[in-house]
Order: structure tokens, then C-alpha cells, then sequence
């Protein structure tokens, strides 16, 4: 039954246009229809990180909640935590449509929607409404595309929203904005870290947890750098990552379309800088893997390889809303199975594999 709901449900959202798909997702959650099962609870995968206490480690990635407006409904289908945003001080378009594109195929989405959304007062407004409810909400915060002082837009995102955030990711690495990447490199990014450090201690929440969230299109060098950064600047964890500039191996006709690709062949490359940020920041900080998460299994694979926590998007565009739960619900199975009393146990055992895959 949940397979053949899921299917249709699949059905009629991929004859529409991607975007027109993501607004009908939406309204659906907000509607409060229950779109999937009642979410296992399993205290095998509860974990504390950064501080929080999160009921599983697996997240709804930033950009599908862009303006806030379905946190809740999110945490119902089974997720752990849900990350809204990116949002930026002012409210924006982003680029002209078409500007999602399903890679059928690939299993993969090549998007360029240059941060469109409403801005950090209508966020704002939202995450205010919800703030006694429980669930661990993240807000990602960026730049606009026309600002003067673009580490200023950090610092206002931080002071915006300390006090309405389980935790704040700063986000440098969409490749839709020109010029965005380039805060990934060490100057740029020691100035906005500092900046964002400051605005945090002044902050009505100054212990709030802090996330970088990086590209996978990055050498050996630049994440020396990156891990340098985040541990004397006192973020406490990475997010690896976000979409990639890379084509390789594709073979849906849209990938020659602009933007950033997600999905399954994200997976690889995204894992394998998430063993090099494990290996070079040591096991304290958090670490949060995304990238071509579609199933159990790749899940377990991003904690082997050095996370503490999993995010998802483009899988959930595939599968549908009984995603988050169906994995959920095969990582308890996993523990059940391997007599593991925390998951956690796993972290790390995989490192050295994904250190020997190449990332160039
Ligand atoms: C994204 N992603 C994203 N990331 C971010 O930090 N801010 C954003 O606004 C967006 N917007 C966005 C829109 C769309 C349509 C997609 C598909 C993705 C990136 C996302 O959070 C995630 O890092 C990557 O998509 C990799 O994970 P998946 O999708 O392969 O599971």
C-alpha cells in the first residue's frame, strides 16, 4: 500500500515541472495530512552532538524548507532534525525558471535557484511561531546575491536567528550565487568566521552550535585550510556537502543544464571529503554528511566514514515522503542486528576506505 501511494505520489509529481512539484510537497506538509507513518523512536539512535540531543542522526538537508514553513511537518515524517533556509537578510527571486532539473536517469537533480526566498523577517516570523515546540530545527543562513558586505549578511543571519535556531549553518558553498565559493579560501574565510563568532557571543544565545557548511569541489589543500579555520575560529562542525560543479558519469540529456548536482553520484565525492574533514579535525568536532543519501545503507556508510549526522534532499525527491522513515527504521534494524547500543559505535570505521578514494 505505502509502495503504491509513494509511486503514484511519484507519478504525478514528476509530469509536473520540478518546481511546481516542490510548491505542491510543500503545501501537502503544511496541510497536516499524514503523508507517512508515525516515526520509529529508538533510543539506540539517539545522539548527542554539538550539544544537542537529536532522536536519530538524520536530517532534511537545507533547501527544501528554503522560507520555514513546514519544520514540523518535516520532523513528523521520521527525520531527527530539519535544517530551513538558506535564507538571506533581503528577500529574492533567483534566477529565471526553468531552474530545477530532474537527471531521471542519474537519480540526480541539477538545480540553480541562486537562493530564492523570502528573507530573514518571514523566516523569522515563522521560527518565532514554533519556538515552544520540540525538535531540533537548524537555520541556514547566506548572502544576497547584491550585498556590499556579504560577511555583514552572515553576521545578521547569526544575530537574526540565535536566539530562534537549535543550531545555524553558514553556508558558502552554493555555486548559484558568483563569487560565493570564494569565502571558502583562507583569508575570506578567517575574516567571516571571525565575524560570525562575534555576532554569536553577542548574541541572546551565544552557546548556540555553529555549522560550516562546505563544497565537495575542494583539493587537499583547501580543506587543510577549511579544517584549519573551523577548529581556531571555534565552529563546531562541518557540513560535507553541498552540490558539486562535476558532470562525471552522468547520463540523463540534462546534465549539460548549469547548476548544482545532487543526488546519487554526489555520493562518492561527497564521502570522500567527508573522511578528509574527519581525518584532519580529529574526533571531536561534529561532523554532518550529505550528499547521494538514498537508503539505509548509504546512511550507514556516511557515519562510517567519519559523520555524526546525515542529511538528505534529492533522495526524498525520488522516494517520497516515507523515505526518512523507511531509513530510520533499517538503521534500528541495523543496530537490532549488530547488537550495537549506540550507532554511533560505528563512526569512524571507515575513514581509511574513504581516504583511499580519489577526490580529483
Ligand atoms: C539544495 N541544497 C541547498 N543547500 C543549502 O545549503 N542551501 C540551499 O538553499 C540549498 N538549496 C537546494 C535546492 C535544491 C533543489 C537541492 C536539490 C539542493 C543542497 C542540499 O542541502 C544538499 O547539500 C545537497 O543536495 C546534497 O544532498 P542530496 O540532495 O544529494 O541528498
Amino acid at each position: 500500500m505505502k509502495a503504491l501511494v509513494d509511486g503514484l505520489g511519484r507519478r504525478a509529481l514528476f509530469s509536473l515541472d520540478p518546481e511546481t512539484a516542490h510548491g505542491l510537497s510543500i503545501a501537502a506538509l503544511k496541510s497536516g495530512l499524514p503523508l507517512a507513518r508515525r516515526p520509529l523512536v529508538d533510543p539506540r539512535l539517539a545522539t548527542t552532538v554539538a550539544g544537542l540531543t537529536f532522536a536519530n542522526p538524520l536530517g532534511m538537508a537545507a533547501g527544501f524548507d528554503k522560507n520555514a514553513e513546514v519544520p514540523d511537518a518535516l520532523l513528523r515524517l521520521g527525520f531527527g532534525f530539519a535544517e530551513v533556509g538558506t535564507v538571506t537578510p533581503l528577500p529574492q527571486p533567483g534566477n529565471a525558471r526553468p531552474r530545477i532539473f530532474r537527471l531521471i536517469e542519474d537519480e540526480a537533480v541539477i538545480n540553480r535557484l541562486g537562493f530564492n526566498n523570502q528573507g530573514h523577517a518571514a523566516a523569522a516570523a515563522r521560527l518565532a511561531a514554533r519556538a515552544r515546540k520540540p525538535g531540533i530545527v537548524g537555520v541556514n543562513i547566506g548572502a544576497n546575491k547584491e550585498a556590499e558586505d556579504r560577511i555583514g549578511d552572515y553576521a545578521a543571519g547569526v544575530a537574526r536567528f540565535a536566539g530562534l535556531a537549535s543550531y545555524l549553518t553558514v553556508n558558502i558553498s552554493s555555486p548559484n550565487t558568483p563569487g560565493l565559493r570564494n569565502l571558502q579560501g583562507r583569508g575570506e574565510l578567517k575574516t567571516l568566521l571571525q565575524r560570525v563568532g562575534e555576532a554569536r557571543a553577542s548574541s541572546p544565545a551565544p552557546g548556540i552550535p555553529i555549522f560550516l557548511k562546505i563544497a565537495p569541489d575542494l583539493g587537499e589543500a583547501d580543506l587543510d585550510d577549511i579544517a584549519l579555520e573551523v577548529t581556531a575560529q571555534g565552529i563546531d562542525g562541518v557540513i560535507v556537502s553541498n552540490t558539486t560543479l562535476s558532470r562525471q558519469g552522468l547520463r540523463s540529456a540534462k546534465r549539460t543544464e548549469a547548476g548544482g548536482l545532487s543526488g546519487k553520484p554526489l555520493f562518492r565525492r561527497s564521502t570522500a571529503v567527508l573522511a578528509r574533514m574527519r581525518e584532519r579535525l580529529g574526533p571531536k568536532p561534529a561532523l554532518i554528511g550529505a550528499g547521494g543519501v538514498d537508503g539505509t545503507e548509504a546512511a550507514l556508510e556516511k557515519i562510517r566514514a567519519g559523520a555524526d549526522l546525515v542529511q538528505l534532499y534529492t533522495g526524498m525527491i525520488y522516494a517520497g515522503p516515507s523515505l526518512p522513515g523507511a531509513i530510520v527504521a533499517g538503521l534500528a534494524r541495523h543496530a537490532e542486528k549488530e547488537g550495537l547500543r549506540s550507532l554511533a559505535e560505528l563512526r569512524d570505521s571507515h575513514v581509511a576506505k574513504w581516504l583511499a578514494a580519489p577526490i580529483d
